[in-house]
């Protein structure tokens, strides 16, 4: 497959900086060469210029860094858009901010293509804060929100081209969801399996019923991973850990079911924080999930053709 790999060094949407060198942390760690071993054509765009930022006044005095967000987002759904004609995007952050742009970018694309676009959200956190819910006024909690059309960006965040049905994403690890966001989540319908859904039934049945979703409707699927969706103790490397996360066993599960669906159609690799790593272990965890998305197996495994190609 076409590979094409989009930097997108962004950190005023997190509350310390640092996930600006998450792109190079992510190269570091191999990233590139991990997938062309596995056999992908990696095209490497380097890295999204932000537009200029334009003065925004919102009422929300915790807002942090909004006109900065709101640039990077328009030129990251630009890209997001253009990467997605031909090739798999594979978007390196940045906080999770960046989703905001890779998302509706996407959105856009797949509604052209006649295609339904799901969203797989591997986070500790919902992202479903709207610009007058977040209490951190950290933009990294919006962009869930904001790309599957709730209320309260327009004029402030580019307009959405498209919104995702909430009927369409399924948010996986949570463990950390602000009284606002949990209302919000419920009353869009978004599915949602927390960590005890995750311990009660484990994770491959719950992502199995969502696959088979995607493939009903001949859809495509971008995939969120954030950092946090994974344990502390196996990735530190994040801002935001909570306890109780994702194990590497549970994690690259989910990546392998993804990979054996063929389903998956762009993937975001976010909120990786290297001034927090511990000799590049949580940047190198991220590459062997991507190539566990990418391919990579123990032993050979019947895998099927691979239908999730945007192009
Ligand atoms: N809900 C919290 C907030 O709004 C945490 C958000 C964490 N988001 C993330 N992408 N790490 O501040
Ligand atoms: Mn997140
Ligand atoms: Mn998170
Ligand atoms: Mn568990």
């Amino acid at each position: 497959m076409r590979c094409r790999i989009v930097g997108a060094p962004v950190q005023d949407g997190a509350g310390r900086m640092g996930c600006e060198m998450g792109p190079s942390a992510l190269r570091t760690a191999g990233l590139v060469s991990v997938l062309s071993e596995l056999g992908h054509e990696v095209e490497d765009w380097g890295a999204v210029q932000p537009a200029a930022a334009r003065a925004i006044v919102h009422g929300n005095l915790a807002l942090k860094a909004l006109p900065e967000i709101s640039a990077w987002t328009a030129a990251i759904a630009e890209t997001a858009y253009a990467a997605s004609q031909d090739a798999m995007p594979i978007f390196l952050g940045g906080d999770h901010a960046i989703s905001a742009g890779t998302v509706s970018g996407i959105a856009r694309r797949a509604a052209e293509r006649g295609r339904p676009l799901f969203v797989l959200w591997l986070d500790a956190h919902p992202d479903f804060h709207t610009l007058d819910t977040t209490v951190s006024g950290n933009l990294h909690g919006v962009p869930l929100a904001y790309a599957s059309g709730r209320p309260g960006f327009n004029g402030y965040f580019p307009d959405l081209p498209v919104a995702v049905d909430p009927a369409r994403i399924c948010v996986m690890g949570l463990r950390s969801v602000d009284p606002a966001e949990r209302r919000a989540l419920n009353e869009a319908g978004v599915t949602v399996h927390d960590m005890r859904t995750i311990d009660e039934h484990g994770v491959a049945p719950l992502l199995r019923a969502f696959l088979a979703l995607v493939e009903e409707a001949n859809g495509l699927l971008h995939v969120s991973l954030d950092v946090d969706f994974l344990d502390p103790s196996i990735a530190p490397a994040v801002g935001t850990t909570v306890p109780g996360g994702a194990t590497f066993r549970e994690a690259h599960l989910v990546m392998e079911m993804l990979s054996d669906s063929g389903l998956v159609s762009s993937l975001d690799l976010v909120e990786l924080n290297p001034f927090l790593d511990e000799r590049g272990r949580t940047a190198t965890l991220m590459v062997d999930l991507a190539a566990s998305l990418m391919g990579r197996r123990i032993m050979d495994r019947p895998t099927r053709s691979h239908s999730g190609s945007i192009a």
